[in-house]
């Protein structure tokens, strides 16, 4: 924005932010149970965001909304606290801006738009205000925008969605992976379905509290392969990869987390010749995931899904990646 043409804009440097879009590869909603869970940070679809300052009241522009931050609808109160918890962290309450967001993918598809965006914008403002924060600094303020949105986010989404490489995250705590399957793709599909990540996760709760042994044996079941999924992406293995992700498919669905077009995408994939494919997030609409064993494979898979009824289909070239690189966050 040029100063000499917009009468609200303030001195001041325009802050940029990034994150991207995540895809769980196994142990969504187990993880909240204290299960470990693997996800990927989609480095292809992007999630940027620019802070502006200004002067008058602070405006945002960011996941449909745009208008006075003040007075936004409850659903973009977690972008809202993002920018006042990152206002905050700088020291700069003082300081109004004009945020927006600017991303490649949809958002409640399970892809993580809500922490995503609240990322980018957190490191939009604190680059706006020339001020540094650490890694483990920029999780917290996530999770805080975070739990403005899902109540008791289990924080991978916030961890995921601004990783350079594959997670493992448990507990609170994010570890990055090693990842050895060489030349395989995962195919993303857009259900076209809006999920809602808090209606499935309070759903899944009250069951669970009906029948803590029923349902906590099926959430246990997506534990264990989570760690299947673990040492096959660790030894290179993408059958076992892929089989673990039929079978968590099949437990979400007895979860019911699932929907029949879910259902009907993850069939499609697999006779288009996917070695597994799942629901992926919060589930109840969103995404699909599959894996292909190579980008011919995922090509196929692909045409197959957008002919199943998948709005958008993107492919991911799953990257090798040892422990030392990774271990770089930034
Ligand atoms: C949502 O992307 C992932 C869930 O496991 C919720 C969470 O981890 O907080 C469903």
């Amino acid at each position: 924005m040029h100063e000499d043409m917009d009468p609200h804009s303030a001195p001041g440097r325009e802050g940029h932010g990034r994150t991207w879009a995540k895809a769980i590869l196994l142990g969504e909603h187990s993880v909240v149970y204290g299960h470990p869970a693997i996800a990927v940070a989609l480095h292809d679809l992007r999630m940027e965001a620019t802070a502006t300052p200004i002067t008058g009241p602070s405006h945002l522009a960011s996941l449909g909304y745009s208008g006075p931050l003040a007075s936004s609808p409850q659903g973009f109160a977690c972008v809202a606290r993002a920018f006042e918890a990152a206002r905050e962290f700088a020291g700069r309450m003082d300081q109004s801006f004009a945020i927006a967001t600017r991303s490649d993918f949809p958002h409640e598809r399970g892809l993580g738009s809500s922490a995503a965006a609240s990322g980018a914008i957190i490191r939009a403002v604190l680059d706006a205000c020339g001020r540094s924060a650490s890694a483990e600094e920029l999780f917290a303020l996530t999770q805080m925008a975070e739990q403005v949105a899902h109540g008791r986010p289990s924080g991978l989404d916030a961890a995921a969605t601004c990783a350079p490489g594959p997670i493992r995250f448990q507990g609170g705590r994010m570890t990055p992976l090693s990842q050895r399957i060489e030349g395989a793709c995962l195919v993303i599909a857009d259900s076209g379905v809006h999920g809602s990540t808090r209606q499935a996760v309070e759903g899944l709760r009250a069951r669970y509290e009906q029948d803590a042994q029923g349902i906590g044996a099926l959430i246990g079941r997506l534990g264990e392969l989570t760690t299947t999924a673990e040492v096959a992406l660790d030894e290179g293995e993408a059958p076992a990869l892929g089989a673990a992700m039929d079978q968590a498919h099949a437990i979400l669905a007895e979860l019911e987390l699932s929907l029949p077009v879910l259902d009907r995408l993850t069939a499609a994939a697999r006779g288009a010749g996917a070695l597994g494919a799942k629901l992926t997030g919060g589930g109840l609409g969103g995404c699909i995931i599959a894996l292909a064993g190579d980008p011919g494979a995922a090509g196929r898979i692909g045409s197959a899904l957008r002919q199943a009824g998948a709005a958008t289909t993107w492919t991911y070239r799953m990257r090798t990646s040892e422990i030392r690189e990774a271990e770089r966050w930034q």
